[in-house]
């Protein structure tokens, strides 16, 4: 059932989302100026983000982008390797990552909120999109970036290998997505858009139950695309290539390749992508498809699963 009348929805289309804001929030103008250096510059100029997995890699870039092309933008991290299981070289962040994170962001806008949370926790979500509320006057955009990975094979893996992998990458991008919704109807509408994978569009062997979250998370995508887009919310996945992130450069993803050494692996993925002279995306790479989905450009685009692969998807989608 919509929660938009056509009349909201024909103001939102016509006004665009960041005019939208202003009629649903009329104390946004003023909340938005104090300080911030970038009001009225970039195709995000007056919206409100909210970024899971900000501290370090491809989250801190789109905090970055995002920042830079106007928005003001929660970052949201849990930020505490003793919170999830470190695995064969690879540790979530630290909170001396988070705040060198939030300083590279905080040097481009005021506008910008750090949230020690953990987004398998709904009320952690909800607490983070009421401070976007609180501090920014609502939300347009939430980004289900924040991802976690166990290396093994099918048969070797265990039930606190599959829950600990499905509770941050699937039950994660649930929590920020139904947090992020109410915010998001209140505008008028907004922007949902989840990280997948590669491994979510074929299978993988060796990286255990994270080849699935990612197939997961485009499903969960795409039903959320068809049930919000009456209330003018689109639903997108971004499924990157290899990035060159802690995550893919892990001890456990290498050795899950059959590899022993970065040089090997970047030798071993290079003739895959038909774009990948450097055989790895950086995280910025990233960071312009999530700009471009939380635009204007992409206003009619929903319920899609963007590769953002140098090309390697060209194998095997349609
Ligand atoms: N690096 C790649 O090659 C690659 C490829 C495809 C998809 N992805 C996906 O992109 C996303 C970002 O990955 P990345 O490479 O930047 O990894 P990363 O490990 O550098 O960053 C992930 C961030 O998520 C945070 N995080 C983990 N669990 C959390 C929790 N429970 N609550 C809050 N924050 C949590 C970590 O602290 C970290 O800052 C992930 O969803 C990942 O699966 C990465």
């Amino acid at each position: 059932m919509s929660h938009t009348t056509n009349t909201d929805r024909r103001r939102f289309l016509s006004a665009g989302l960041a005019g939208a804001a202003a009629l649903a929030a009329p104390g946004l103008a003023g909340a938005r100026s104090n300080g911030n250096r970038r009001t009225n510059a970039g195709a995000l100029a007056g919206r409100v983000a909210l970024v899971t997995g900000a501290a370090r890699g491809i989250g801190l870039a789109i905090a970055k982008a995002y920042a830079e092309q106007g928005a003001a933008v929660v970052m949201l991290d849990v930020a505490n390797p003793r919170a999830v299981p470190s695995v064969e070289g690879f540790r979530i962040a630290n909170a001396e990552e988070f705040e060198a994170g939030f300083r590279t962001v905080r040097a481009i806008t005021n506008d910008v909120e750090k949230v020690t949370a953990d987004v398998r926790k709904p009320k952690d979500l909800e607490n983070a999109v009421a401070r976007a509320i609180d501090r920014f006057g609502g939300l347009d955009i939430a980004v289900a970036n924040a991802g976690y990975v166990r290396w093994h094979a099918f048969a070797d893996g265990t039930e606190q290998d599959w829950k600990s992998v499905y509770d941050v990458n699937v039950h994660g991008v649930f929590n920020t997505f139904k947090a992020a919704i109410p915010a998001l109807r209140n505008r008028g509408g907004g922007r949902l858009i989840s990280l997948s994978s590669i491994g979510g569009r074929q299978g993988v062997p060796g990286n255990g139950a994270y080849t699935s979250t990612k197939w997961a998370v485009i499903g969960l995508t795409k039903q959320a695309a068809i049930e919000l887009g009456p209330d003018n919310i689109t639903a997108n996945a971004i499924a990157p290539g290899p990035v060159d992130t802690p995550m893919y450069r892990s001890e456990g993803q290498i050795r899950s390749m059959g590899l022993s050494t970065r040089e090997e692996q970047d030798a071993a993925i290079n003739p895959l992508l038909p774009l990948g002279q450097d055989a790895v995306i950086q995280p910025e790479e990233i960071a312009k498809a999530a700009v471009f989905l939380a635009s204007d450009a992409a206003q009619a685009i929903s319920g899609v699963s963007l590769d953002v692969a140098l090309g390697y998807n060209a194998f095997y989608t349609a």
